[in-house]
């Protein structure tokens, strides 16, 4: 049986890692699309050539052309400016819209039957440009956040207890923004909840460090953004879908009706399977935790809207 294909669309810090972690895992071959001449193809070559030590079997081909990238069960796409320091997720607004518009639409032309995984930033704003460009069932488009923000809280969390990270779980739902919505009720230990094993100001801590965990690296890196965890949660996503795990994993969804959503992708947990986005689960908010989410999808909406501006 053939494997499952896969197709990165930009070749960045994020793109090649998460080629990385794909091929390594054995979860389908790849192919890594860049506009810059010769970047994809030597950094394919390169993986390709750690296979043997690595123990993978996967192909990987470096190009530029989409003919390549024709019928790839998954596409993810990482291509776009990312931040630096003293920016903010939602200045990359004007150039990555253009740049996810002109993809999106390759991805429909050649690969029509996939399902897009959406990484570039802003990323509630750029799934909902992808699912546009591409016009896509909604359920096909989905974005990555969600899964990058609970590592970040799971992996403070376990620094902090000193426990394992593989006990650890914890959601994280809204914007991939400063006002996303870390949720201290929903995140457990091994089945226990966090608010039993932490005092109040050191979980409000840890929740203050993971909404500002991206722009902690920005400011350590100086000249892009992180890109182990977010390539790391795309490979995650992607082993759900190919191998139909159903795994409930917080991703950016369209919301129809739900949480009082009408129509805006968010970051909320979903069933993630061989469909896509197989349903969204609705968790019991209290009247803080909605609150905190209903800010966050204010904030969600105003960037699609200029969004929309640059998308004409
Ligand atoms: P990078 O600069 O290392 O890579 C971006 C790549 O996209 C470059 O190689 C560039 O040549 C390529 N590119 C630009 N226009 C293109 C086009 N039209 N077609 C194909 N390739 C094109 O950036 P990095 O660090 O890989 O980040 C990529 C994006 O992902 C950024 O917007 C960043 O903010 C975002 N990001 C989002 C995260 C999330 O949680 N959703 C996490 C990490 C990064
Ligand atoms: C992050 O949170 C860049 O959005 C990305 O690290």
């Amino acid at each position: 049986m053939p494997r499952p294909k896969i197709s990165i669309i930009g070749a960045g810090n994020v793109g090649a890692t998460a080629a990385h972690w794909i091929a390594s895992k054995e979860l389908a071959d790849v192919v890594l699309l860049d506009i810059i001449d010769g970047m994809p193809q030597g950094k394919s070559l390169d993986l390709l050539e750690a296979a043997p030590v690595g123990a993978f079997d996967a192909d990987i081909k470096g190009t530029n052309a989409y003919e390549d990238t024709e019928d790839s069960d998954i596409v993810v796409i990482t291509s776009g400016i990312p931040r630096k320091p003293g920016m903010s997720r939602d200045d990359l607004v004007a150039t990555n819209t253009k740049i996810v518009k002109e993809v999106s639409k390759k991805i429909s032309e050649f690969s029509p039957d996939s399902i897009i995984i959406v990484v570039t930033n802003p990323l509630d704003a750029m799934v909902y440009v992808a699912a546009k460009s591409s016009n896509f069932l909604k359920n096909r488009v989905i974005g990555m956040a969600g899964i990058l923000d609970s590592t970040r809280f799971r992996a403070f969390i376990a620094k902090e207890l000193k426990v394992s990270v593989e006990d650890v779980h914890a959601i994280v739902l809204g914007g991939h923004g400063d006002s996303m919505v870390p949720l201290p009720r929903y995140s457990t230990v091994n089945g226990i909840p966090l608010t039993e094993l932490l005092p109040m100001e050191r979980i409000s801590a840890l929740v203050e460090r993971t909404r500002k965990g991206g722009e902690e690296i920005v400011n350590l890196l100086k000249t892009g953004s992180a890109y182990y965890a977010p390539s790391a949660a795309v490979a995650e996503m992607a082993e759900s879908i190919l191998k139909d795990k159903k795994r409930i994993l917080p991703c950016a969804a369209y919301c129809d009706s739900e949480y009082g959503v009408n129509g805006h992708f968010v970051g909320v947990p979903v069933k993630l399977g061989k469909m896509g986005v197989e349903k969204v689960i609705e968790l019991k908010l209290n009247s803080e935790e909605k609150e905190a989410f209903r800010k966050s999808v204010e904030h969600v909406k105003g960037i699609v809207s200029v969004a929309e501006k640059f998308y004409e």
